[in-house]
């Protein structure tokens, strides 16, 4: 461990020959095409299929009324009911699907199908409803409503005080390889090569909801080309695959959503609105913090970012005060985008912090020194290990920080140039749950199992790693088999939780191995462990930190904004791997990048659909955009968190990467952006 092993599957997917999920594979298949609805809210009357059917190559439609039916349930996820009635809940939900020959066919064939609906008045900006507090509780498991302390009062006694609200726009989830799936009914077994974030959670939403024993389902998910949360929970096209295959009398079938459908039917960043409140005393010494998060939600299903968490736990102050609203509309259902809730609440809450240390007088390094806590603020707690003072001064030197008191305003020709810095943290989250299973197999090699999922993060090569820690072997003498609900079960590769939660079971299966067959155990010989609860997480609280830098250039004639420089530091515990942690933090310092300078959805609100539905219109960061970007991490190691001491380090990286170059961009110009994306005209 510790050491910068290749990533296992990197040949595979470079050659490509890695056979993601609607490339499995399979003969006589029949291919799927999603017909959507071009209304946001409104009734079925009617699908006319005769002119689809007409066509040649297509074998079958299936509507709400022919797709094969889910057993009865009051209670089920109107997400996942799949064609089961005929209410349109939000513009792009599946109404139909066509089964054809080839996928051309397919197309043509949803392009022929004619669907009458009944369209009702809907409801598809945040001011066309009234929030309310969210019935479920808040992403992530946090109280909707969090007080400690007089708010009010604190605000009034502080000496310095901002008061600003922040927006964060919607934000679609763009993975390289779109949602889709492979998938066979043979009559008693549904198999799905899906392209999942989670095998083991997937067959347990799915079988109830098919009307299926768990053993009837199988998924496997070999290679995934990312999700950032999208593919953490079953979404529309999942279920589709699944009914069109029990739809399609023994035939397999495949699946594979557009781009554009990826901005309806794969989950989204839902907008959000801050109300921060921040009070300190002269020396920029926080008494009171407000956080006031309004988001939006589907009406018919909720989802609630926990958008305010991170104002719980980050600073010290007497008085805390966080609340979480959402607005019902007729809208899909938001989901996980890379730390949901941080990203958006520590963009809110790190250009406050700079905004405060501005009026304060005081560098904003030192600002956040001044507020570190001895304990977690919101559970009273000590934390496992936190650093984020050694995350700014290690980051400011390497940066080049020299402190400040105000504006540094630099120029180089037409460029306006500022600096700017933001903290980032991340909750250490730790499945149970976890199985592993062991064999020792010919040659000094052992077969380790586990139902975990390489979605491009690296976990093929760290499980592999820890695995041979484990046992005590060089990584070769290792085989690694995953992402198969025929293997122990694994949680989902989210949250940051995955490495820790599977390595949890993998160190835990080792030691059983060991224990129960000694040093050298025969050939043959296997162990199975269910992991049991690891982190000391009612002792202590388990978080990571971090500190970004940025330098941003803007043009003084057109408002380019540019990011030569941006650099995280990060506090996370043992890193397994350098090369596949570096690209972890890399990638979510880019992803982070991309949010504060371009990722912006754009709803209609005639209409209630995504008019930016593809790359053109929402550009995600690409090389071009990206200059000098690293990551450095603390060398540590946390035995609280794992049996290896590392702690996750997915989503991190996104979080406080905003602010930090929002707050450049207010060094460079003078001009706050409070609302993401900062894009040129805010400049000019
Ligand atoms: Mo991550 S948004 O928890 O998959």
């Amino acid at each position: 461990m510790g050491t910068s092993l290749d990533r296992q599957d990197g040949r595979e997917k470079v050659t490509g020959r890695a056979a993601y999920a609607v490339e499995h594979p399979a003969d006589d298949v029949l291919q799927v095409w999603m017909v959507q609805a071009p209304i946001a809210r409104g009734v079925v009357r009617r699908v006319d299929a005769d002119a689809a059917l007409a066509h040649p190559g297509v074998v079958r439609v299936l509507d709400h009324e022919s797709a094969p039916r889910m057993p009865a349930d009051d209670e089920r996820d109107l997400e996942f009911s799949v064609l089961q009635d005929d209410r349109v809940r939000f513009r792009g939900q599946i109404v139909a699907l066509v089964l054809a020959e080839t996928s051309e066919a397919a197309r043509e064939g949803a392009r022929l199908v004619r669907v009458d609906y009944d369209e009702e008045p809907h409801a598809v900006t945040m001011d066309d409803a009234e929030p309310y507090a969210p019935e479920n509780g808040v992403n992530g498991g946090h109280e909707t409503d969090y007080a400690d302390g007089d708010l009010d009062a604190a605000i009034r006694d502080s000496a310095v005080v901002v008061e600003q609200t922040y927006t964060t726009p919607h934000e679609f989830n763009n993975p390289m390889e779109p949602h889709g799936a492979t998938a066979l009914w043979d009559g008693a077994t549904l198999t799905l090569w899906d392209s999942t974030q989670a095998v083991h959670p997937m067959r347990s939403t799915f079988a109830p909801l098919l009307g299926l024993d768990e053993e009837q389902v199988r998924v496997l998910a070999p290679y995934v080309g990312g999700g950032f949360g999208s593919k953490g929970e079953p979404k529309a096209p999942d279920v589709a695959a699944a009914l069109a295959a029990m739809g399609a009398e023994g035939r397999p079938v495949r699946l594979a959503t557009t781009r554009q459908q990826m901005f309806s039917l794969a989950g989204y960043r839902t907008q959000t609105v801050s109300h921060v409140r921040l009070g300190a005393d002269a020396d920029g010494r926080l008494l009171g913090v407000g956080h006031a998060a309004v988001s939006q939600t589907s009406g018919f299903k909720e989802f609630a970012e926990q958008t305010a968490s991170a104002a719980r736990m980050m600073y010290a102050a007497g008085a805390r005060d966080s609340t979480h609203r959402v607005v019902p509309l007729d809208v899909a259902v938001p989901s996980w985008m890379r730390a949901p809730g941080e990203m958006p609440g520590m963009f809110a809450h790190e250009v406050a912090m700079d905004e405060l240390a501005e009026a304060a007088g005081v560098d904003p390094v030192e600002l956040r020194v001044r507020n570190e806590p001895d304990a977690d603020p919101e559970t009273g707690k000590p934390f496992n290990d936190r650093r984020l003072v050694e995350c700014l001064r290690e980051g400011a030197e390497r940066f080049g920080w020299t402190g400040r008191t105000g504006p540094t305003r630099g120029t180089e020709g037409d460029w306006w140039v500022g600096t700017g810095v933001a903290a980032s943290t991340y909750p250490t989250l730790w499945s149970p749950g976890n199985a592993c299973r062991i064999e020792v197999l010919d040659g000094d090699r052992y077969a380790v199992s586990i139902g975990a999922v390489d979605i491009g993060q690296g976990a093929r090569t760290v499980l592999t790693q820890i695995s041979a820690d484990a046992l005590g072997v060089d990584p070769s003498a290792i085989d690694l088999h995953v992402a198969d609900t025929d293997l122990p079960v694994a949680t989902v590769a989210g949250g940051s939780s995955g490495t820790g939660s599977w390595g949890t079971a993998v160190v835990q299966a080792a030691q059983q191995l060991r224990a129960d067959h000694g040093e050298d155990p025969e050939v043959g010989v296997h162990t199975t462990a269910t992991s049991q609860e690891y982190p000391d997480s009612d002792g202590h609280a388990l978080h990571s930190f971090g500190a970004v830098f940025a330098e941003v250039h803007v043009h003084r004639w057109t408002g380019e904004l540019r990011v030569p420089r941006l650099q995280g530091t990060y506090s996370v515990g043992r890193v397994i791997n350098p090369l596949t942690g570096r690209s972890q933090l890399l990638g979510a310092l880019v992803m982070g990048e991309s949010v504060a300078l371009f990722e912006e959805g754009w709803r209609d609100p005639r209409f209630g659909h995504v008019v930016t539905q593809d790359l053109a219109t929402y550009h995600v960061a690409a090389h071009a955009d990206v200059k000098d970007v690293q990551a450095h991490w603390l060398d540590e190691e946390d035995p609280l968190a794992t049996p290896f001491g590392g702690r996750g380090i997915g989503e991190i990286g996104i979080v406080g990467t905003a602010a930090a170059i929002a707050n450049a961009a207010y060094d460079a110009t003078g001009v706050r952006v409070r609302d993401l994306p900062l894009t040129a005209d805010r400049f000019l």
